[in-house]
């Protein structure tokens, strides 16, 4: 991999000479000379050496991961940064020193914010070191071998002197560890430089412009159905036009406006159904997937989980919504699919019978009934030429109940600082002739919350932290102190959240566990 030199991460540099004065003349005059910037505004403490910057140049990280260290550079060291040469130099440096699909893949959480996400778990030694003030993502999601590590723990203890007695710290020796064991064992595990790397780096990446298949799903609240159309913008970005459609039929538009980083990693802002948004998706390695998670800027836990296809994919089932039918049901179900056409027909396998009321522009509309005697199983499913298994069963009865998240936390909101809901959800499954438990989808619920343990009920947890409403959200209390809690406590809680679900005559219940607990100050991309 060639540090430092300017290259467009979606050409190898070969195909960029050719092409650098003929078809892409245009788009690689107006991009700015992110090296040059990286000059004028680095160079200063950042020595340069034949195109080589000290520190910049061994490290690579994402979008997310460079705009953090920028902000570094401005907040503490004081580098003058106008925003466009910010932008371009994030931009720059994550299309040039960035990660691999492959390399960001068990990570993704942590970009995506999903609330409730479990850590990674790199072993003890590293979950006692670093994650007890900040997730293993952000540490996994960065590349440098054992000599930049180790001057990335004196950058910790020269910012945060105290570090070793924060977090716990001093139950070991944690300068002698973070300065001898773990230089070489984070360079193992995340080396500057991997094949991963250098054959993405070298590789044509695939335009996202085009027409999209979307499906979407927000966790305790709708699925969301229809188009992308994706143009660029003539500056080197994208614009997303967006035509869904909720499962109860309500149309729901939205825009945004992307960039592309590293060849693979979207990252837009806009609006969905009037509702602001940022996206953080990532196309899939031979660019036909996109695949990620949409937020509120404001509520990064509202949000939803987004997949969209190419329309021109090989034909192939996206979604089935519902993903689950009782025998002897009858009902609406929207199958998304690419490569079929309007008078498809549909089959929803053994037991079913499916007629197509709707078919339009890759979302199809049948009426299915489900035969009285149909088995507990998984089906495959076929729209014209596109087939697919384990987007949709059918079952007999619902055997298990699970609350998603079985862990989550909430936070009391306050002054500038706005409260943190937790929201549930409750995943059926049921059990197939072989016992094998099969997964049926979210189903509707009644919630209610009990105190976690004996304290939890003698503080009156459950009267002081908030309220679950009837879709599986808790809304936290507003901050203490509170003059009517014992020794005037925050409104922090520790309860029992409970899913009751009705299947015909049967009730059966899940269970999950909710801390709520206090502000989080300091956000950061990478939490
Ligand atoms: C005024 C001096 C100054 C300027 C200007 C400056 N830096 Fe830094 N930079 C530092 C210092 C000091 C450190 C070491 C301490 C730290 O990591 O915060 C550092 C560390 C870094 C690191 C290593 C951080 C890590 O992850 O361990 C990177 C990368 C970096 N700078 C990038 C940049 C970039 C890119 C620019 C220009 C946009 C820049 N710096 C401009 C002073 C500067
Ligand atoms: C006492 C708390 C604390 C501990 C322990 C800690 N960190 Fe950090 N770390 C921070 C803070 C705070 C930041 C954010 C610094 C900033 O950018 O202002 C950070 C940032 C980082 C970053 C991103 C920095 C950048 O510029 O991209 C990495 C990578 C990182 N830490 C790795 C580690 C590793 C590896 C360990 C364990 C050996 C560790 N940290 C232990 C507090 C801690």
């Amino acid at each position: 991999m060639s540090i430092g030199a300017p290259r467009l991460p979606w050409m190898s540099a070969s195909l960029l000479a050719l092409l650098c004065f003929a078809a892409n003349a245009v788009q690689a005059a107006e991009a700015p000379d992110g090296q040059a910037l990286v000059r004028t505004y680095c160079s200063g403490c950042h020595l340069e050496h034949d195109g080589v910057f000290e520190r910049i140049s061994s490290i690579r990280k994402t979008p997310e991961g460079w705009t953090m260290t920028l902000f570094r550079m401005h907040n503490v060291h004081g580098l003058a940064l106008p925003e466009e040469a910010s932008d371009a130099i994030t931009r720059y440096l994550a299309d040039t020193q960035g990660l691999a699909p492959s390399e960001t893949a068990p990570s993704r959480f942590a970009l995506e914010r999903r609330p409730n996400a479990k850590d990674l778990d790199l072993g003890p030694d590293l979950a006692q070191m670093c994650g007890r003030c900040h997730s293993l993502a952000r540490v996994a999601l960065q590349r440098r071998d054992a000599d930049d590590w180790l001057k990335h723990m004196h950058f910790h203890v020269g910012q945060f002197p105290s570090l070793e007695y924060q977090a716990s710290g001093r139950d070991r020796p944690w300068w002698d560890i973070a300065t001898k064991e773990l230089p070489p064992k984070l360079g193992a595990l995340f080396p500057l430089h991997t094949q991963a790397w250098s054959d993405w780096n070298g590789r044509t990446h695939r335009e996202p412009t085009g027409h999209w298949v979307v499906v979407g799903h927000e966790p305790g609240g709708r699925d969301l159905v229809g188009t992308a159309d994706i143009a660029s913008d003539g500056k080197g970005g994208y614009t997303a036009r967006y035509r869904l459609r909720d499962t109860a039929g309500r149309d729901v538009a939205g825009d945004s406006h992307a960039l592309l980083y590293t060849g693979y990693e979207w990252r837009g802002r806009g609006a969905l159904g009037g509702v602001a948004s940022r996206e953080v998706f990532a196309l899939s390695e031979d660019g036909v997937r996109m695949s990620g998670r949409w937020f509120d800027p404001e509520h990064s836990e509202d949000g939803g989980d987004w997949t969209a296809v190419r329309a021109d994919a090989p034909a192939q089932v996206v979604a089935v919504l519902p993903r689950a039918m009782k025998a002897g049901a009858s009902g609406t179900v929207t199958i998304v699919a690419t490569g079929v056409g309007p008078a498809s027909s549909v089959s929803l396998g053994t037991g079913v019978t499916a007629k197509v009321v709707l078919a339009d522009d890759g979302v199809i509309q049948a009426v299915a009934e489900v035969a009285a005697d149909a088995t507990t199983g998984t089906r495959t499913v076929s729209v014209g030429p596109a087939a697919g298994t384990g987007a949709f069963a059918v079952y007999r009865k619902i055997d298990q109940v699970d609350v998603q998240p079985s862990y989550a936390i909430a936070r009391v909101g306050g002054g500038k600082v706005p409260p943190v809901t937790a929201q549930f959800e409750a995943l059926a499954s049921a059990r197939d002739a072989a016992g094998v438990l099969v997964p049926l989808g979210p189903v509707p619920a009644e919630w209610s919350t009990a105190p976690f343990d004996a304290e939890a009920a003698r503080t009156h947890d459950e009267k002081f932290g908030g309220s679950l409403d009837a879709a599986g959200r808790y809304h936290p209390a507003g901050a203490g102190p509170n003059p009517v809690r014992e020794f005037s406590g925050n409104n922090t809680a520790n309860l029992k959240v409970h899913a009751r679900v009705a299947d015909g005559a049967s009730r059966l219940d899940g269970e999950s566990h909710l801390i709520v607990t206090v502000q989080r100050w300091i956000t950061t991309p990478i939490y």
